[in-house]
């Protein structure tokens, strides 16, 4: 089996914590780094909540590497759940790791020209505002040629925005950063709320995190049960979405998924800055430059991600047998 070897562009954030415990879990996947950006909550915040998740993990061997302190272009705004700032210790225990010295951005470049030179490319998993990635492609283009794809939690094309009635908060948050990644002619497979609001996760599974998962499960547990993602209104159920926990599940799972070719970008300026369109019929005559994740199987999805974390807790919760 090959491990699928990547990097994980993150602002954590609780569905990127869900996605980063997943991750090192799992061993169909290498995760090479983590490359923080500011999104959620500010940049010393996320770089503070990698570090306790990798701590939590078991996973020291993975560094982590601060980013971008903000957007390219735009004013900063921070995630409805910017109020979280950094996991407190009675939810994620301290102890966690000092990140490392190297800027994300460098980081990147770096790991993206050893796998071109290689010839063994790598995968970007972006679940925040693509700052960094951006950063990388502008200063040194040559980067991509080490890139396979860029799978992106990002956007929103039939459902509605929802840090604003248009947009999805990881374009909204960089807007110019994203349609460099867009337009970057790296394979581009993009996840929007269209179908990360198809999966919604209740107090059940969460249990099941706490029940399972060991310390890491604990953290899970006590961060979505704290802070409620649910939204009767707009899902018609119960549970809230994990959104940044799909980009994992399609490395490791792809058949849960059904996608589509499609030409995507995002506005850049005025009122609805943010705004994503993805065009699955060519009409606007630009040839497709990603595919768009447009159906997930909730339950399929759920069970995975319980299993992943149900791994810190069961004998093999050893972070080095987790590699092999
Ligand atoms: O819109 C959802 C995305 O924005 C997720 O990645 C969440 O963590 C926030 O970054
Ligand atoms: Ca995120």
């Amino acid at each position: 089996m090959s491990r699928a070897r990547i990097i994980i562009d993150a602002d954590p954030g609780l569905d990127d914590a869900a996605a980063i415990l997943m991750a090192l879990a799992s061993p169909e996947i290498d995760v090479l780094g983590l490359s923080i950006v500011a999104g959620n909550v500010s940049l010393k915040d996320t770089v503070t909540n990698a570090c306790k998740l990798v701590g939590i993990s078991g996973r020291t061997d993975v560094a982590v590497h601060a980013g971008a302190a903000g957007p390219l272009v735009r004013d900063q705004v921070f995630g409805k759940y910017a109020k979280i700032g950094s996991f407190s210790d009675e939810f994620v225990a301290r102890g966690g790791i000092v990140p490392s010295e190297e800027h994300a951005v460098r980081f990147i470049i770096r790991k993206a020209r050893e796998a071109a030179e290689a010839g063994d490319s790598i995968t970007i998993c972006a679940i925040g505002p693509m700052t960094n990635i951006a950063l990388a492609l502008v200063q040194h283009p040559d980067v991509a040629r080490g890139i396979r794809q860029i799978v992106s939690m990002s956007g929103a094309f039939t459902a509605l925005g929802h840090r604003t009635p248009w947009a999805e908060f990881n374009v909204l948050a960089d807007p110019h950063a994203a349609e460099i990644v867009y337009r970057s002619g790296i394979p581009i497979v993009v996840m929007p709320l269209d179908m990360t609001f198809q999966a919604l996760f209740t107090a059940e599974h969460f249990k099941s995190f706490g029940d399972r998962g060991g310390v890491a499960g604990g953290a899970l547990f006590n961060l979505f049960s704290t802070f409620d993602r649910s939204d009767v209104a707009r899902f018609g159920r119960p549970g809230g979405p994990i959104h940044d926990a799909t980009t994992i599940a399609w490395l490791i799972r792809p058949e849960l998924f059904i996608s589509r070719k499609a030409t995507v970008g995002t506005q850049v300026t005025g009122l609805t800055m943010g705004y994503t369109y993805a065009d699955f019929h060519q009409k606007m005559g630009r040839a497709p430059n990603a595919i768009v994740v447009t159906d997930v199987d909730e339950a399929g999805f759920i069970n995975l991600l319980i299993e992943r974390i149900s791994l810190y807790g069961s004998s093999a919760s050893d972070p080095k047998r987790r590699e092999a």
